[in-house]
Parts: C-alpha cells; sequence; structure tokens
C-alpha cells in the first residue's frame, strides 16, 4: 500500500521505516529539512537500538522516501499523524498545534479514497474534531494509538501486544487489516472499537503504568520510615500474580516524553469533561513521583553534611531511561539541575545522551566517562541505570574519588559489591547498611 507518515520523530521514523519493513510504500514527511536529510540518508537523528538497519534496509529497498512536501503524498492511500503532543507552556493540557497543523497541511491532498489515521497520544475527542475537519475533501478518519517503548521501538512496532483500531465505518477497518495483514496473520490481538475508547486505550495504559511506578515509589517511602526494604517488598509483590512484577522498579521515577505529560493532558481534559474527580488520584501520582527527584536531591545534600555548595557531585545517567538519549523530562537532570542551583559543582556522564543533555542544560559540566564524572567527587550519584554502570570496578571508582558515597537512585548495583568495595551506598527505599 501507498501510504504518508507525518511527522518523523521517535514514533514517525520508527513507524515509516517499520511500513516499509512490512511491504509498503512509505513516504515520511517533516517540517524539520534537517531530519528529513538525515533520515534520507540512513542516519536516525536520535538514539534507537535497531533503527538504524530497519531505516537502511528499508531505503535501499526504494520503499521509503522522506520529505518536506506534503503534495508528494498526493497518491498515497493511508496518511498516518505522528506528530508530537507535549505539555502546553501555559497549562498541563496537550499541545495540539502540531497535530492540527499536519492535518490542514494534508487537506489540500485528501479525497473520498483516503484514510487519516491518527497514531499520536490526544485528548479523548481530538479524533472526532479531526474528522470534523476533513468532512469536506470526503476523507475517512480512523485512531490507532501506539504503544511503543523507546529503546523497543522496532519490535513494539513489528511484534505489538496488540492492534487498537477507533473506526466509524467499514471500510477504514478494512484499510487498516490490510497495512496490517502481516502482524494480524501472527497472531497479533485486533481490537476494533469507536473514537472515544481507541484515544482513551492509549492515555489510560500510560495512567496506568505511572500509577504502578508511583505506587511503588510510595511504598518506597514507607520503607524509608520503617527500615523496609523496597527490593524484597517489590519482588515478595510482583510473585502475586494479579500483580505481577513489571513496573514495580521503584527509583527516582518515570520521566521522559511520554507517561509524565500525558497523565497531566488526561487530568486535564477529565477537568474539561466535568469528571475531574475520577482522575483526582492522578495528582497524587505526579506529586509522587516528583517527590522523588526531591528525596535524592535531600538524600544528597545529607550526604555532603548538610550543604551542597562548592562540592563535586558526580551524575551518572543523563537520559530518562537507559537505551534511550531521549532528555525530556528526565528525572536524572532534574536531579543534577537541583544541585548545580544549590551550589554544588555537577559532572554528570551518560552514555548516549550527552549531547541532549548539554543543549538542555549548558551550565551543567559534563564528562567523557563514568570514571571522569567520579573524579574528586564528594558523592556519585546513579540517576539513570545503564547496563555500563553495573560493569565498573568499585575499587577503580573509589581510587579517583574524593569520598567513597553512592547514592543509587535507581536500585541498579550490587549493594554487597559497593560495600566490600568501602563504599557508603544509599539506595532510594531500603536499608542504610
Ligand atoms: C511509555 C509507555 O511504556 C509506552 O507504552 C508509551 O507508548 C509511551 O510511554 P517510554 O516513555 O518509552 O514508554 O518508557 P517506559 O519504558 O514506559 O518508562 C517510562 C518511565 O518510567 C521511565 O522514566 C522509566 O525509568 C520509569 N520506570 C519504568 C520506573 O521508574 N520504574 C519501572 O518499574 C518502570
Amino acid at each position: 500500500m501507498r501510504m504518508s507518515v507525518v511527522g518523523t520523530g521517535y514514533l514517525g521514523a520508527t513507524h515509516a521505516a517499520c511500513m516499509a519493513a512490512l511491504g509498503h510504500d512509505v513516504i515520511g514527511i517533516d517540517t524539520d529539512p534537517a531530519k528529513v536529510a538525515a533520515l534520507s540518508s540512513g542516519t536516525v537523528p536520535f538514539w534507537e537500538p535497531g533503527l538504524d538497519t530497519v531505516l537502511q534496509d528499508s531505503l535501499r529497498s526504494g520503499r521509503l522516501h522522506f520529505t518536506t512536501d506534503v503534495t508528494e503524498a498526493t497518491d498515497a492511500a493511508v496518511h498516518f499523524i505522528c506528530v508530537g503532543t507535549p505539555q502546553r507552556s501555559d497549562s498541563p493540557a496537550a499541545d495540539l498545534t502540531h497535530v492540527h497543523g499536519a492535518v490542514s497541511a494534508l487537506l489540500p491532498i485528501l479525497t473520498p479514497e483516503s484514510l487519516v489515521v491518527g497514531k499520536s497520544t490526544v485528548p479523548v475527542g481530538t479524533a472526532a474534531e479531526i474528522a470534523d475537519h476533513v468532512a469536506a475533501t470526503g476523507a475517512r478518519v480512523a485512531w490507532n494509538p501506539e504503544f511503543l517503548r523507546e529503546g523497543h521501538a522496532v519490535d513494539d512496532t513489528l511484534h505489538p501486544d496488540r492492534l487498537v483500531f477507533g473506526v466509524r465505518d467499514a471500510i477504514s477497518e478494512a484499510t487498516l487489516c490490510e497495512v496490517y495483514a502481516t502482524l494480524l496473520a501472527d497472531g497479533t490481538p485486533l481490537l476494533v472499537t469507536d473514537f472515544a475508547t481507541a484515544e482513551l486505550v492509549k492515555v489510560s495504559a500510560n495512567a496506568f503504568l505511572a500509577t504502578k511506578i508511583s505506587f511503588i515509589n510510595a511504598m518506597a517511602e514507607v520503607c524509608e520510615a520503617t527500615g523496609g526494604d523496597i527490593l524484597t517488598l517489590s519482588t515478595a509483590l510482583g510473585l502475586d500474580p494479579r500483580i505481577g512484577p513489571q513496573f514495580l522498579r521503584a527509583g527516582l521515577g518515570f520521566g521522559g516524553g511520554c507517561l509524565p505529560k500525558d497523565i497531566r493532558a488526561f487530568m486535564a481534559r477529565a477537568g474539561e469533561l466535568g469528571v475531574d474527580e475520577a482522575l483526582m488520584f492522578l495528582r497524587n501520582i505526579d506529586d509522587i513521583n516528583i517527590r522523588r527527584r526531591q528525596h535524592t536531591v535531600d538524600l544528597t545534600i545529607e550526604a555532603l553534611n548538610g550543604s551542597a555548595r562548592g562540592r563535586r557531585v558526580a551524575a551518572w545517567g543523563a537520559a530518562f531511561k537507559p537505551d534511550s538519549d531521549d532528555v525530556r523530562d528526565s528525572p536524572a537532570l532534574h536531579v543534577a539541575a537541583a544541585l548545580r542551583e544549590a551550589g554544588a559543582d555537577v559532572v554528570v556522564h551518560d552514555p548516549r545522551a550527552m549531547d541532549n543533555a548539554r543543549r538542555l542544560f549548558p551550565d551543567l559540566s559534563y564528562a567523557a566517562s563514568a570514571l571522569d564524572a567520579a573524579r574528586d567527587a564528594d558523592v556519585v550519584l546513579l540517576l539513570t541505570e545503564w547496563r555500563d554502570y553495573n560493569e565498573l570496578d568499585p575499587a577503580e571508582v573509589a581510587a579517583v574519588t574524593r569520598q567513597a558515597s553512592l547514592i543509587d537512585a535507581r536500585n541498579a548495583l550490587d549493594v554487597d559489591r559497593w560495600r566490600s568495595a568501602g563504599w557508603t551506598y544509599r539506595a532510594l527505599g531500603r536499608p542504610l547498611a
């Protein structure tokens, strides 16, 4: 099938390359010429394991092209909307400027044969609005939420847990079945529903995941007040098949371009719909999450005997999670910046996210290796659980620091290994010694 993908960020670039890998003829459209040039030359402008290979193979096959010119997609039957929906700068609601911009750009090329498929995460009601917007062209609209995780984007796209189609007519459903024929033949579960449910599946999935993380982090707070151990507690909870072990990793909490802004936009939309009480609990989920960041700052200042001024802090990790170079709403950088604000000399290291971090926080110092970041440090913070940090030799790190003091904000390192190398080791939600 001939299709366009509008917006070639984390979601769109992955979707475009994967649709071409499934045999479709795909044109990726973006307003940013630099992004289009990079993707056209086979370079992924962000870190996503495995995506470069899929992109290069798809380009070589001749089935994938990128452009800034929407008219090149005139003959496409399906147009996927994959643009970002960040938090508005003046409120917690979602900023739909890019979604409406993408639809307006498509308008001149839409025909009664076209299907516009929304994949961006949007407030419930957006699909219906878009259907009204394009009605005069005769084009159909469908909502097909995307659940991909950064770091697993290719696999999540080619082997999704489920496909959800929000449609108003049988032709749209049949077209989407054709788009995803390979995945459906592989047995991927399919749910066909209305617009509102399709939009809600995505935001409620993210709200649930955020709730699970904040639940375990709230338990970590209680553990800290009682001498309990969050790792044993979460293992015990996760063994109950009704609860399950996923998303029960206690630590610095969630960040990134999705979970934080999605729960806020969901609350804002609930307010508009007059059901704000139903989602009131998400305010607590957000608060618990942000509290973990402040707690890590407080623990660090405590480890520095009450003042960060003039002290040297090594911050291991800048990305919002490992296997990503995304620093949007990164808990790690939030902590690093707060300590810098408190007067510390903070030296950041991250295996992949250094350039993005530097752009966002030019005031922080950056080191080329974890060991360099730790040089002369009064305290070392593990803020993003990259595997690289587990491979460090605690004795070698201790030899370059001023004090062998470590705060593991992700419960990621082997506590016995570090303590037996002489480190004072504190971890969120775990007993002191
Ligand atoms: C998320 C959803 O998982 C995905 O389905 C949706 O499409 C987009 O949002 P992503 O933002 O890539 O994906 O990251 P995810 O792996 O879900 O992690 C989100 C955050 O939660 C990260 O900051 C991570 O460090 C944190 N997290 C995750 C925890 O703190 N504890 C956990 O147990 C799991």
